[in-house]
């Protein structure tokens, strides 16, 4: 396949499926303008720490069905942004619209798999609509205080010194530090606290093949 983009420093390069170039063309349910309050019943906002962008979500709700009924979006995010979200709002209003419980289940994967397929080194932008998505959610439950149903990304310390979480262990892998060391130049973790190196490398082996199987 002829690659989409190439890379003039390093010559690497990578193609686009179909589906991907479709919703990034034609991105569906997109906002260019940020909605008036009375226009939706919760938004969520996330960044990425992997590379800046930022991701604007809106969601309508229907209460008695406990459903989804519209999801709209806005972002500062690269193609692969575009078309994942994209993706994902249809993935959420297709059928009347999808049960909240259901879409808390949906996974990066699910939209990878429907979008035949990412670039590796583009994975984590499907992830920003994912967590803008929960984000939403989460002000949907704090909003009709179902407090219970609130779900915190687990974001547990593994160093200490560097106050490097979990959270952060999983970023590395998605921008594609696969080893200890390519984690450890960009996170700084175990440098003074080498005790947390063995759960580090667990981390890494399992985001790894979650992420890239
Ligand atoms: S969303 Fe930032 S590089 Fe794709």
């Amino acid at each position: 396949m002829k690659p989409d983009i190439i890379n003039q420093n390093i010559g690497g390069s990578w193609a686009y499926s179909a589906e991907v170039r479709n919703h990034f063309f034609s991105p569906q349910n997109l906002l260019w303008e940020n909605p008036s309050e009375a226009d939706y019943d919760a938004e969520g906002m996330v960044g990425s720490p992997a590379c800046g962008d930022v991701m604007r979500v809106w969601l309508k709700i229907d209460p008695k069905r406990d459903t989804i009924t519209d999801f709209k979006w806005r972002t500062f995010g690269c193609a692969s942004a575009i078309a994942a979200t994209s993706m994902l709002s249809v993935m959420v209003t297709e059928k009347q619209g999808m049960k909240i419980d259901e879409a808390l289940t949906i996974t990066p994967q699910d939209i990878i798999a429907r979008l035949d397929g990412l670039p590796d080194r583009k994975i984590h932008c499907s992830v920003l609509g994912d967590k803008a998505l929960r984000a939403a959610i989460n002000h949907w439950f704090k909003k009709t205080d179902q407090l219970s149903r609130i779900i915190v990304d687990g974001k547990k310390l593994i160093d200490p010194n560097t106050k490097v979480t979990e959270a952060d262990i999983e970023e590395a892998v998605l921008e594609g530090a696969l080893t200890l060391e390519a984690v450890q130049k960009r996170t700084k973790v175990g440098i003074g606290y080498p005790q947390c190196l063995p759960v580090v490398e667990e981390l890494i082996r399992f985001y790894k093949e979650k992420y890239f199987g």
